[in-house]
């Protein structure tokens, strides 16, 4: 014990001299360079002091007003480059594509995915791993009938949860992400489970205590000094929930793997494990286990808290706003009646789907998207960035840009409405980032909003539970940011 207060005494000081030193020259070569200007870094913490850890990208905002669109913070002894506003992130991530695409290395990520799978992998892993995942995700149904089907399925399970709890109050964080998380299982493993099964709760619990943990400031601290990678917290049990989730995908690639027949192949798994059988005597083939755990691993976590997230915001805001749900309501029985609705229906539906869109805007559930790396040398707006680069296209920047919303910080549907009341869609609705890293589930999460919150709709009219008389939307906080834990009433419009 006494060792090791000693130990960390004698890093932090060791660090510290050594830090001294290059800060000093960090900061002077900053100038020399023509890197991006930003506030001078202090020995160590860099520019830490000023952070609200909590919701980094609030101060990352504020920042800019100060050092423009283009600026650099350093975190520790880490620089990195922000970008902010549409006409920037569009310009990085579209027009300078190439220079801009590689993921950045971060302590936590590299850790578990080890360079595998597709969100946090590099170079020729990615291509072949995000090729691979979209096309197939596409084979199996996203954007075509077969997936509007399976949700469509499972609108009526999630409307029989709601009817089960006949009006009276419950939380949503488990109600929602059940259906969300079940259609990307059968896409996944070609079956869906029952609600009340353990296995797929237990999943969704351990994956959203996840989510949040890494939204933290421990496990940031820990991103900015590894070093400290022995001691308890946050990161470690975040690896554990990811050894976890990862040994739950193991078991169930063993019998896919038993069931396997390439001539039939029912699931995203199936699909692999044929291409992986196709491409076994080529020696530098992608298609090896490793790869396989953390594609499924990442379509599912990617999969289910983002959506189930943005699902819950649609709820909330809907018992804040009950104007807003009645015209939404209205739009509903003139267009689709007591139909099922269908994916066809939504563009006869534009309030509706201007509603969507800007529950997508307001919540800005991935506000500090996940950053980037320059793959080469970079001349930026003026400014040089080397290879390596570590970069943060902020997506709440864009989200709330000025110029392209009328009334930035509050939930209004005209962002996305013309003066006919015809949808519009506007360049800077970015929630899913752009470029070649762009969501690889934008289709399907957009399928699933659309369906699950129509359906939702024509069934129920949500109410805060007796005695609410304000809905509170202040986020809180994690790698996604969901709204405050919180209960709704669904009545019955029958
Ligand atoms: C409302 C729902 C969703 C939102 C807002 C969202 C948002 C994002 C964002 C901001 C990124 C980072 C892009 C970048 O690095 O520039 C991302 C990446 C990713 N998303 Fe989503 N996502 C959603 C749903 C989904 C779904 C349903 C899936 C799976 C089927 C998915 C799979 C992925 C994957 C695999 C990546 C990594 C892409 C890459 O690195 O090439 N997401 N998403």
């Amino acid at each position: 014990m006494c060792f090791s207060v000693l130990t960390v005494i004698f890093l932090v000081g060791f660090i510290t001299l050594i830090c001294y030193i290059r800060g000093v020259n960090v900061w002077k070569n900053n100038i020399q360079q023509n890197f991006p200007p930003g506030p001078r870094p202090l020995p160590l913490i860099g520019n830490l002091h000023i952070m609200d850890l909590k919701r980094p990208h609030e101060t990352l905002c504020k920042l800019s007003e100060k050092y423009g669109s283009v600026f650099s913070i350093q975190l520790g002894m880490k620089k990195m480059v922000v970008l902010t506003g549409y006409e920037t992130v569009k310009e990085a991530l579209v027009n300078h594509a190439d220079e801009f695409e590689e993921r950045a290395r971060v302590p936590m990520f590299e850790d578990f995915a080890k360079g595998h799978g597709i969100i946090f992998s590099h170079g020729e892993t990615w291509k072949v791993m995000r090729r691979f995942a979209l096309t197939t995700l596409r084979d199996f149904g996203m954007g075509k009938k077969t997936i509007e089907d399976k949700i469509i399925e499972e609108c009526g399970f999630l409307i029989n949860q709601f009817e089960s709890f006949h009006g009276t109050p419950f939380d949503t964080l488990m109600s929602l992400t059940l259906p969300i998380a079940n259609i990307i299982v059968s896409i996944l493993q070609g079956y869906r489970f029952d609600y009340n099964d353990p296995v797929l709760r237990r999943i969704i619990h351990i994956n959203n205590k996840a989510d949040r943990l890494l939204g933290t400031p421990m496990v940031l601290l820990y991103n900015i000094f590894p070093i400290f990678r022995f001691l308890p917290g946050n990161h470690k049990t975040v690896y554990n929930i990811v050894l976890e989730i990862n040994a739950y995908i193991k078991s169930t690639l063993m019998e896919c793997q038993r069931q396997l027949d390439t001539n039939d192949q029912r699931s995203f798994i199936d699909a692999f494990l044929s291409r992986q059988k196709e491409e076994k005597d080529h020696p530098n083939t992608h298609f090896n286990e490793e790869n396989l755990v953390n594609v499924v691993q990442n379509l599912l976590g990617a999969g289910m808290s983002t959506t189930a997230t943005t699902f819950q915001w649609c709820l909330l805001i809907m018992m804040k706003y009950p104007e807003i749900q009645e015209k939404v309501q209205e739009e509903i029985e003139r267009v689709i009646g007591s139909s099922q609705p269908r994916t066809e229906h939504r563009k006869h539906m534009p309030y509706t789907n201007a509603v969507i869109h800007e529950v997508q805007r307001f919540a800005n559930i991935v506000p500090m998207n996940l950053p980037h790396e320059t793959s080469r040398d970079t001349n930026f707006k003026g400014y040089f960035l080397p290879k390596g680069t570590f970069v943060i296209p902020l997506l709440a920047s864009v989200l709330r840009d000025k110029t392209y919303f009328e009334n930035p910080e509050e939930f209004d549907p005209r962002h996305f409405l013309n003066m006919d009341g015809k949808f519009v869609i506007n360049d800077a609705f970015m929630p899913f980032s752009a470029g070649r890293r762009i969501c690889v589930g934008e289709n399907l999460a957009k399928m699933e909003l659309f369906l699950f919150f129509s359906s939702l709709l024509q069934k129920f009219t949500i109410r805060p539970p007796p005695g609410v008389t304000d809905v509170d939307l202040t986020p809180t906080f994690g790698i996604t940011t969901p709204p405050m834990p919180h209960q709704i009433c669904a009545l019955s419009r029958t």
